[in-house]
């Protein structure tokens, strides 16, 4: 048996092997155990030619071993219609909701500001939410109309005002704080409204603040949140808990006090509520009234979405709805 011209056939038998089938077959005919080789190999005598022979076996399973490498590779691209060798499809990734975005916005100015970041529960006490803000009785935010209670003495928090509270109970001044969450109020859903929302509530408390600090305070986070270009101002009204309490207006951001529909041509966007804290919290937390002021503010984060993009409606965001929120 001519082992060199045995090999030569086993290496063009297997090279023209077109699929793992044929190369079965190869194998088979070179190697089985009726193969001329394996019969030549039960032959064998002596140690030279064993040698040759069993060299020739080891060349023809490398050969196999090859082909089928080969072939393996060939199917992975085979009945494909494409260029293999361009860029792969990005796998989708998610990125943060955009309330999360503005949350985080609204952190990074704070903690600028020195401002600790802080949580708070959102199923609260009447104690918590109404009376040690100084809520009066007859206040309308009180009824089961308006606030979703649980019972009697619980309810879901309608602002993230009791913070406040909470801090000044576990310490003394000085104490800057912004308070981050969600609030529940019994409201009608329609485009802009929800039973849920977000705010960030502010409390400063420390020897000799004044409306001007509070004004500053605002006036730096406005900034951040909108451009170097806005304005504050401030229209009187009332709350429960601060004395004088105030709503501040920031320029609009969309047509930087021009005046546009989202303004309604005044130029000016309501954010939400603020003033000095009144004394009967300050009572009411046990604070040296003679010693301590402070101012206090709280807004709305859909309010504040929907100012840095100009978003007409939040209802998507609320119901996660991808086809809005991925634009954002
Ligand atoms: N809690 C008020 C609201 O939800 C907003 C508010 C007003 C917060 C005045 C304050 C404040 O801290 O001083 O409507």
């Amino acid at each position: 048996m001519d082992a060199t011209a045995l090999e030569n056939e086993a290496r063009s038998a297997i090279a023209a092997a077109a699929d793992t089938d044929e190369l079965e077959a190869a194998r088979v005919r070179f190697l089985g155990r009726k193969s001329d080789l394996k019969l030549a190999l039960r032959e064998v005598r002596d140690r030279e030619t064993g040698m040759t022979l069993n060299a020739v076996r080891e060349h023809i399973e490398a050969a196999l071993a090859e082909r089928e490498r080969e072939l393996a590779a060939a199917a992975l691209t085979e009945d494909v219609d494409f260029d293999v060798t361009l860029p792969g499809e990005r796998p989708p990734l998610g990125h943060l909701h955009l309330i999360t975005q503005i949350r985080r916005a609204v952190e990074d100015a704070f903690i600028g500001l020195g401002y600790e970041v802080r949580e708070d529960r959102e199923v609260e006490t009447v104690e918590y939410n109404f009376d040690k803000l100084a809520f009066p009785d007859w206040h309308a935010t009180r009824s089961p109309r308006q606030t979703l209670f649980l019972d009697d003495t619980r309810l879901l928090r309608t602002e993230t005002s009791p913070s406040q509270i909470h801090l000044m109970e576990e310490r003394q001044p000085p104490l800057y704080m912004v308070s981050i969450g969600r609030v529940y109020r019994r409201d009608t859903i329609d485009a802009t409204h929800f039973t849920m929302f977000h705010q960030f509530e502010g409390l400063a408390v420390d020897e000799g603040l004044t409306l001007a600090d509070l004004k500053g305070t605002l006036l730096h986070v406005m900034r951040a949140l909108y451009g170097p270009e806005r304005r504050v101002r401030f229209r009187t009204h009332y709350f429960p808990f601060t004395e004088p309490s105030m709503e501040p207006d920031v320029s609009c951001p969309l047509c930087a006090g021009e005046g546009c529909r989202v303004c309604k041509f005044s130029g000016w966007i309501e954010m939400g509520g603020s003033g000095m804290v009144d004394p009967a919290v300050f009572e009411n937390v046990g604070y040296d009234t003679e010693r301590w002021s402070g101012f206090a503010f709280g807004m709305g984060l859909e309010r504040t979405a929907q100012l840095r993009h100009a978003v007409p409606a939040l209802r998507p965001f609320w119901e996660n709805d991808l086809r809005i929120l991925r634009q954002f």
